[in-house]
Formats: structure tokens, C-alpha cells, sequence
């Protein structure tokens, strides 16, 4: 049997009982099979209020993990590939997060963690313990403003160009934002540096768009003149700013959709998005990458792998679902909430 046939007879055989959602960064042959596409705040947004039995997520780790936070009780959480882990995700450990939050109690200051949803449960649940929440990347300055109203500043991980993209759009000062240093287990940076600061940013960024470039937007500039220039707010605060727009996923989709007939478009984010959008919308509008830049995680996923799962559950031999401690879960799904709460 092809790996399309195992997928569509096992989705036929489980009804109901099985819901596929898949990130818009999945390859179109994983995509073709999913029930729901959709960026990490569409996504996330609907699990609450899915019935079936199986939720198979095609992702990578952090929003499987997410999904399970958010499910009902027994709901059981599934991804092909559990290894997929967002490389962004792993520049905050949650043992190192927690003694820099640490610090900023033990100094007095009530500084409100927020995190970036590429991040893991146990960064999620530090949020939702210390009074803090969650963001995408399409509800970031929402968020940011919600956390800066709740105490004297904010720690935002561990994305620090969205953080920088999301400040720059309040028009935040950038005298009152500091990069955290996080060597020597948390003990390098100075609190008196961050004391007159309301945004301390983590230093992560994302291996895909830390990729993109001004030169290379200068570059497609002269070769479209016309063009213009669209890119996500993962990208650099400079490549943001050279840029005609940016915004999540879903704002990249809208773009292309309302651009008019015979416009260009140089789009900045991961390359299965940018190729799809492309050959959607051939010939009427030519959309082109800003430069290729693939997430090699989300590419593990697979037809092959989704046909083996599917066809695992549909035997009745699921693999071991996504599990979340529920010391870890119960602060986590608080921290998810309360943006689900403030975006409804
Ligand atoms: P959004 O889906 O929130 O735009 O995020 C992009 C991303 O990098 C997902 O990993
Ligand atoms: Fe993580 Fe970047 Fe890949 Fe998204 S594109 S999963 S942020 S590494």
C-alpha cells in the first residue's frame, strides 16, 4: 500500500475519532491529509474544542506539546515525529530561565515572564506560576502591552528579534530594553543594568529567518523594482526594517491573498510556506523567497511517517501519546489560557 492509501484508509476507519492538524512549514504531501492548516495561534485556538479520540499534530515538539496541555481528558496527543524539536525551543532551558527569574524576585522586582510559544512546557508552566502568559507570533504586541500592565517590566524568551520587532511596533525605547546574558548559569548579567529597563529580552532567535539578510533585500530590490518586501518578525529588527511589512504566518498568507493581480511579492519565512504561496498564486502574482531557508525540524515530519502512525493507532497500537507532568501542565495550560483569554 502507498503511505496515501494507509493515511486515508485509517482516517476513514477512525471517523471522528481522528483530527489531523499540521503547521503551515509541513511539505504539501503532509499537508494534503491534514483536517486543519493553520499557524501556531489558529491551531492552538482549536484544540480546546476538538472531540476526536486522536489529535495527530504535524509540527514540531512544542506545539504537539501545547496541543496535549490544552486537550480534554482522554484525548491522547500523537506526532509522527517527537524528536522534531524547534531549535529556538531549546536556547531556553527551563532550569536556567527559572534561576534568572530567581534573581529578579530575591532583587524585589516584579518582573512578569513572557514567553514566546516555541518554547517548552516547563518554560510555559515557569509563566503561568509567576503570573505571566503566552504569545504568538500574530498576538505578540497584545500580549507584550497585557504583561507590561501587570508588573515592573518583562522578561520575553526566547525569541529576542520578535521581542525587538514587538517593542519597536509599540515604539518601546530602545534605552528601556536590555539583552539578557545569560552565561555562568544566570549569574553574568548585572541586575542594576536591567533595572531601568521594561523589556529584558532572552537571546534566542530562530535558525530560519536569523538567515535572511538586508543585502538580500537590496538585492531584490534592484532585480523587482516593484516589488515588495514581506517577512516575519523573527527575522532581525534591521532585516524588519528594510523590509515593506511584517508579520506572523497568517498575516504572510493574507498578504498574498489581497496583493492584486500582476504585483510581486518577496516573502522572508520558511521555504515550504514561500513555495506553496508561490504556486498558489501562479501566474496572476509572481512570489518569490527573500533566499531559501528550510526548518529542518519540521521536515522530519513525512507522508511515510503520518501513513506508520495512523496506521499504528488505527491497529490499535498507538505509540505512547504526548504526556505533560501535571505539576508541568496544570501552570503551562494557566499561561495558555490566559492568552487564549486575552486574544478571544
Ligand atoms: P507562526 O506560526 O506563529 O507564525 O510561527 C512561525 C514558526 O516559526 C513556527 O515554528
Ligand atoms: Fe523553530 Fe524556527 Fe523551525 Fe519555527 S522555523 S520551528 S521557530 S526553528
Amino acid at each position: 500500500m502507498t503511505p496515501t492509501s494507509t493515511i486515508s484508509q485509517a482516517k476513514q476507519a477512525l471517523g471522528n475519532d481522528l483530527y489531523l492538524l499540521g503547521h503551515h512549514y509541513q511539505n504539501d504531501a503532509v499537508l494534503d491529509h491534514v483536517d486543519l492548516r493553520g499557524d501556531s495561534l489558529e491551531l492552538a485556538r482549536r484544540i480546546p474544542d476538538l472531540a476526536a479520540r486522536y489529535i495527530v499534530f504535524c509540527g514540531v515538539f512544542f506545539m504537539a506539546e501545547s496541543a496535549a496541555i490544552l486537550a480534554t481528558e482522554g484525548q491522547e496527543v500523537h506526532t509522527p515525529r517527537a524528536d522534531a524539536m524547534c531549535v529556538m525551543a531549546e536556547m531556553a532551558p527551563s532550569v536556567l530561565a527559572e534561576r534568572v527569574m530567581q534573581r529578579f524576585l530575591d532583587h524585589g522586582r516584579k518582573i512578569i515572564p513572557l514567553t514566546y510559544v516555541n518554547s517548552s512546557a516547563a518554560i510555559k508552566a515557569m509563566c503561568g506560576r509567576l503570573g505571566g502568559s503566552v504569545c504568538t507570533s500574530a498576538n505578540a504586541a497584545t500580549m507584550l502591552k497585557w504583561a507590561m500592565s501587570r508588573g515592573d517590566g518583562v522578561l520575553f524568551l526566547p525569541d529576542k528579534n520578535l521581542a525587538q520587532n514587538t517593542a519597536d511596533s509599540l515604539g518601546l525605547p530602545r534605552t528601556s530594553r536590555h539583552i539578557l546574558d545569560i552565561r555562568k548559569d544566570g549569574e553574568a548579567f548585572s541586575l542594576e543594568a536591567t533595572d531601568k529597563t521594561d523589556l529584558i529580552m532572552w537571546p534566542g532567535c530562530c535558525a530560519v529567518h536569523f538567515r535572511f539578510r538586508t543585502s538580500q533585500i537590496k538585492a531584490m530590490r534592484t532585480h523587482y523594482p516593484d516589488c515588495r518586501v514581506l517577512v516575519h518578525p523573527e527575522c532581525s529588527p534591521e532585516v524588519v526594517k528594510a523590509s515593506d511589512g511584517a508579520g506572523s504566518t497568517s498575516y504572510l498568507i493574507r498578504e498574498c491573498q489581497e496583493a492584486p493581480e500582476g504585483s510581486t511579492l518577496v516573502i522572508g519565512t520558511e521555504i515550504n510556506l514561500v513555495a506553496r504561496l508561490a504556486a498558489q498564486h501562479a501566474p496572476g502574482k509572481t512570489i518569490v523567497p527573500l533566499s531559501v531557508s528550510s526548518c529542518a525540524n519540521m521536515a522530519k515530519t513525512t507522508q511515510d511517517n503520518l501513513a506508520a502512525l495512523l496506521h499504528r493507532i488505527q491497529a490499535g497500537d498507538a505509540p505512547d501519546p504526548v504526556q505533560v507532568a501535571p505539576e508541568i501542565a496544570e501552570p503551562a495550560k494557566l499561561a495558555l489560557e490566559r492568552m487564549l483569554e486575552v486574544c478571544a
